[in-house]
C-alpha cells in the first residue's frame, strides 16, 4: 500500500457554511499526522490550473465561524473532459501529492468517483452542500446553517404579512430535493409545504387557503422548494390568484442568502469530526468514500451510491406539518 506523504484539498460545487471548519480540520489532522498538505483553489479547476499552495497550520487559523470557502469553489466543466482530468493529474504528480479531500455535493463526488478509478489516485469525499441530498449522512456540512437562515428570514416575512392580510410563497434552494423546504417550513410553521417529492396539486392548496380564511387566519407562509413540479413561486402564485384574486399574493425568493453567514454550531461540530475522520480514513488505507455520520456514527459510502442512492424525504414529517398549520 502507497505511504501517504502529501495530500490535497479542494472544495467544489455550491459552496456551503461549515467548508472552511472541515478544511481546517483536514490541514491541521494532516500536519498533526506528519502529512504536507496542498490548497488546492477552486474545485478540479484549480487543479487543471495549477492553483496549489502549501497550507500549514496559521493558513486555518480564525476561519471555523467563517461562511464560504478559503479554496474558493467551482464547477468545473474541463474535469468532465479526459484531457481536463489528464491535467489535474499531471499537476498532482509536479507537487507529489498522493491522495486527495474533496468537500461538495454530487457534482463532486461523480467527478472523483471517475477520477479516483480512471488514476488509481486516493480520494475521500466529505459531503459539502446546503441542499442535503446525499445518502450516506443524516446531514450534510451547511443544511443546518441554511435551515437557520431560512428560518429567520421566513419569520421576518411572517411580522409583514401579517400586518397586510397578505399570502407569501418563499421560494427557497434545494435543486431538486425537498429537505431546506421541508425542515425549515416546520420550524417557520408554514401554513404549506411544496416539494418535489410529492405531487403539488394547486387546486388543493387553494381550498385550503379558503378554509383558512373562513377560520379568520387572513395570512400565511408557504414555503416552496424550488424544484417543484408545478413551478417556482412566481408560477404558482400567478395560478393561485387565477381563481383565488381577492388574496393579495406576494413572492420571496430567498437565493443565495441562504448559503451565506456564520456557519451553526451544529455544521462546525459536523465539518470538524468529519475533516478530521478524512485524513484518519486515507491513512487506514480508505478511498472512493464519502465520510459521513449516522446516528452519531461515522459512516463510509462509495461515492457512486453516496449520489444515486438519493436519501429519502421523510413524509411523515410533511403530513405532520400539515396537521399542525391548520
Ligand atoms: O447545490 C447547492 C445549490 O445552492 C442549490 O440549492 C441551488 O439549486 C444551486 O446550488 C444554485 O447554484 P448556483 O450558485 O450555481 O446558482
Amino acid at each position: 500500500m502507497l505511504k501517504i506523504k502529501r495530500i490535497g484539498i479542494l472544495t467544489s460545487g455550491g459552496d456551503s457554511p461549515g467548508m472552511n471548519a472541515a478544511i481546517r480540520a483536514v490541514v491541521r489532522t494532516g500536519i498533526n499526522n506528519d502529512l504536507e498538505v496542498y490548497g488546492i483553489m477552486s474545485g478540479y479547476q484549480g487543479l487543471i490550473k495549477n492553483e496549489i499552495a502549501r497550507m500549514e497550520t496559521s493558513s486555518v487559523a480564525n476561519i471555523i465561524q467563517r461562511g464560504g470557502t478559503i479554496l474558493k469553489s467551482a464547477r468545473s466543466e474541463d474535469f468532465k473532459t479526459k484531457e481536463g482530468r489528464e491535467k489535474a493529474l499531471n499537476n498532482l504528480k509536479k507537487h507529489k501529492i498522493d491522495a486527495l479531500v474533496v468537500i461538495g455535493g454530487d457534482g463532486t463526488f461523480t467527478g472523483a468517483d471517475i477520477f479516483s478509478r480512471e488514476h488509481d489516485i486516493p480520494m475521500i469525499g466529505l459531503p459539502g452542500t446546503i441542499d442535503n441530498d446525499l445518502y450516506g449522512t443524516d446531514f450534510t456540512i451547511g443544511y443546518d446553517t441554511a435551515l437557520n437562515n431560512v428560518v429567520m428570514a421566513t419569520d421576518k416575512i411572517r411580522d409583514t404579512a401579517i400586518a397586510h392580510n397578505r399570502l407569501f410563497l418563499i421560494e427557497v434552494m434545494g435543486r431538486d430535493a425537498g429537505f431546506i423546504a421541508l425542515r425549515s417550513g416546520i420550524a417557520a410553521g408554514a401554513e404549506d409545504i411544496l416539494i418535489p417529492e410529492t405531487k403539488t396539486y394547486i387546486s388543493e392548496l387553494i381550498s385550503k387557503l379558503k378554509q383558512s380564511r373562513r377560520k379568520n387566519k387572513m395570512s400565511g407562509i408557504i414555503i416552496v422548494s424550488e424544484g417543484d413540479d408545478a413551478g417556482g413561486a412566481y408560477d404558482i402564485a400567478d395560478k393561485i390568484k387565477e381563481s383565488y384574486p381577492e388574496y393579495e399574493i406576494r413572492v420571496t425568493i430567498l437565493g443565495h442568502i441562504q448559503r451565506g453567514g456564520p456557519p451553526s454550531c451544529a455544521d462546525r461540530v459536523l465539518a470538524s469530526r468529519l475533516g478530521y475522520e478524512a485524513v484518519r480514513a486515507l491513512l487506514k488505507g480508505r478511498s472512493g468514500v464519502m465520510v459521513g455520520e449516522i446516528d452519531n456514527k461515522i459512516v463510509y459510502t462509495p461515492f457512486e451510491n453516496a449520489v444515486k442512492q438519493h436519501h429519502k424525504i421523510n413524509k411523515p414529517l410533511l403530513e405532520m406539518a400539515r396537521v399542525l398549520s391548520i
